[in-house]
């Protein structure tokens, strides 16, 4: 049994995911998580909020609350729709735990220990009313270039133009309206990454089976330009992770907080000592996932996350672990994502553009969408969701192929035999030997395609699974057989039978709502990987019990499809 340690990139706190985020990285995460699991691997699947930093502090004030009030409601509500997409966490953490507090400052400990941290003076705008620095992005003004008068200070949102703070005219604090700003001096730190770079271009190195869309892009980081720089790892901000060497005060940084972005990735380690306690488990039993000095070493270990965050996986992240000289397991294959658009145009969450995860609930249940994202999943280019592409896709793989297969069999099955597997003939003519020869050979590729966690691919060949079977239905039409060979029409109908459960086994990653209600609908709980194809198909023996389930899949009519279309073509309100 191996051990499989998989995280995805943790979604920011502020507000509810949309699709795009979705297939960016949680949902293909899901996807080999439970794959892993069905094939009987040990798995440790860890998600969590990203709480911290300035976005995180806007939209607290936006909703009118204390910021650790709105990221407690906000966890609850990303927890709640994340369940309901069948996201199946070990442990859905929060990057503001008190573990994550610990390891943060104790990494920034190691790191000053090991004489790879820096401090800096540097300028920054005060605001004597608001009694705080201000961020580049909390100072408002005209813009210098186009004259909007609500100018950001690190971006004008009018004619996207990137801004300095000292760009703006007029400058305000966008928290108070306080135009009482000064520049002072404040002091920062800095990790060394530049003193890592060989050590960080050695260990991209030895990652022979990484894509090259993912080392290309360290690669550049690390040698584009004056290679990698030095970054400031603490903010002048009230929310976050206090700056403390480990467990003592860092003198000169008194009312700093880490830098978002820092202690974000920590919190994947951090995580697993959540799941701990949350669990009632000891350490040990976290750090044998974590540490390679306490059993990790056998570990391997999988990131999912969108291409945009593939530098902070790749170089800031491990120059932290590698910064702190201490066993901390990394990262072994890197699965990064492109991104997925919406009709026409960009998924947006600042403006409220595409579909959210609770809205997509909202109208039809999650293996609907689960099944579009992953078999459209942005892998080797930007992928677009459509709805005209949505409701061919559902209407034809799941309800005409998968759908109709199961309520055929054990519809016709009701009708002739009753509730229960037939007995009678033996099937292994060469229309089951063609059928066994053609499943065999697809699973095998099906597991291939997951282990390289190709989710197109391993979609794709789900799909051709399912078409196999309501083929040899077709063909072998036992309705007609029955008049003339019930017992060989028996064989056949046992087959199908079998067939359900085995589709159940194997679409469980993709859509396990539905493959629950196959197995249940077989009144079976033996989820077993199939190894041997005619043996998985002799499970159901004759006589056992089943019921005809409920529709598995309703189709997506026109008027549903143009009603959503109009819903869902403007902004969020
Ligand atoms: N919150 C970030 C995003 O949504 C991802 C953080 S991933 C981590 O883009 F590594 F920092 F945890
Ligand atoms: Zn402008």
């Amino acid at each position: 049994m191996a051990r499989i340690l998989i995280t995805s990139a943790i979604p920011y706190i502020n507000g509810i995911k949309h699709l795009g985020n979705l297939i960016g990285s949680q949902l293909p995460a899901d996807l080999y998580a439970r794959y892993q699991r069905g094939r009987g691997n040990e798995v440790m699947f860890l998600c969590a909020t990203d709480e911290h930093g300035t976005p995180a502090e806007l939209a607290a004030a936006k909703a009118g609350k204390p910021v650790a009030e709105y990221c407690a409601e906000m966890h609850g509500v990303q927890a709640d729709i994340a369940r309901r997409f069948g996201l199946s966490f070990d442990h859905f953490g929060r990057s503001s735990s008190p573990q994550n507090h610990r390891l943060t400052q104790h990494f920034a400990g190691k790191l000053a220990e090991n004489g790879l941290i820096r401090e800096v003076s540097e300028k920054q705008v005060y605001s004597k009313a608001d009694g705080r620095f201000l961020p580049d992005r909390y100072i408002e003004g005209t813009c210098p270039n186009c004259g909007y008068e609500k100018a950001r200070g690190d971006q004008c949102e009018n004619c996207t133009k990137q801004l300095d703070p000292t760009d703006l005219i007029d400058p305000r604090s966008a928290i108070s309206g306080s135009t009482d700003l000064e520049v002072r001096e404040t002091k920062h730190l800095y990790l060394c990454q530049s003193q890592m770079k060989d050590q960080l271009d050695a260990w991209i190195d030895s990652k022979k089976d990484w894509p090259v869309l993912t080392t290309s892009i360290a690669k550049k980081w690390l040698h584009d330009g004056d290679g990698l720089q030095d970054r400031g790892i603490t903010r002048d901000l009230d929310w976050g992770i206090p700056v403390r060497k480990g467990d003592e005060d860092w003198p000169g940084m008194e009312g700093k907080v880490f830098y978002v972005w820092f202690d974000a990735p920590i919190e994947y380690i951090a995580c697993g000592a959540e799941w701990a306690e949350a669990k009632g488990k000891t350490d040990a039993d976290w750090e044998r996932w974590w540490r390679t000095d306490k059993g990790a070493d056998d570990v391997r270990y999988v990131q999912f996350m969108g291409k945009d965050n593939v530098p902070f996986h790749t170089l800031s992240f491990p120059a932290t672990i590698l910064g702190s000289r201490e066993p901390w397991k990394m990262v072994d294959h890197l699965k990064s994502f492109n991104y997925l658009n919406y009709d026409g145009g960009q998924f947006s969450t600042s403006q409220g553009r595409g579909v959210f995860m609770d809205q997509a609930l909202d109208i039809l249940p999650a293996d609907y969408w689960r099944w579009w994202l992953l078999s459209h999943a942005p892998e080797s280019s930007d992928a677009e969701f459509t709805w005209e592409n949505f409701q061919a896709s559902v209407n034809k793989d799941l309800a005409d192929v998968l759908g109709n297969f199961v309520s055929r069999i054990t519809k016709f099955c009701r009708s002739k035999f009753g509730e229960e597997v037939p007995a009678g003939g033996a099937w292994g003519g060469t229309r089951e030997e063609a059928l066994i020869a053609e499943l065999t050979r697809r699973i095998r590729a099906y597991e291939a395609h997951m282990e390289a966690m190709e989710v197109r691919k391993s979609a794709q060949e789900l799909r051709a699974i399912w078409v196999a079977g309501n083929e040899y239905l077709q063909n072998a039409a036992p309705w007609t057989l029955f008049k003339t060979d019930p017992e060989q029409a028996a064989a056949q109908v046992r087959l199908g039978l079998n067939l359900i459960r085995l589709y159940a086994v194997l679409s469980a990653p993709f859509i396990p709502e539905s493959a629950a209600k196959m197995m249940a609908a077989m009144h079976c709980t033996d989820w077993s990987w199939p190894g041997d194809v005619t043996e998985a198909l002799g499970t159901l023996a004759p006589g056992h019990a089943f019921t005809v389930p409920e529709v598995l899949f309703a189709k997506i009519t026109d008027e549903q499809r143009e009603e959503w279309q109009a819903r869902f073509s403007g902004q969020r309100s």
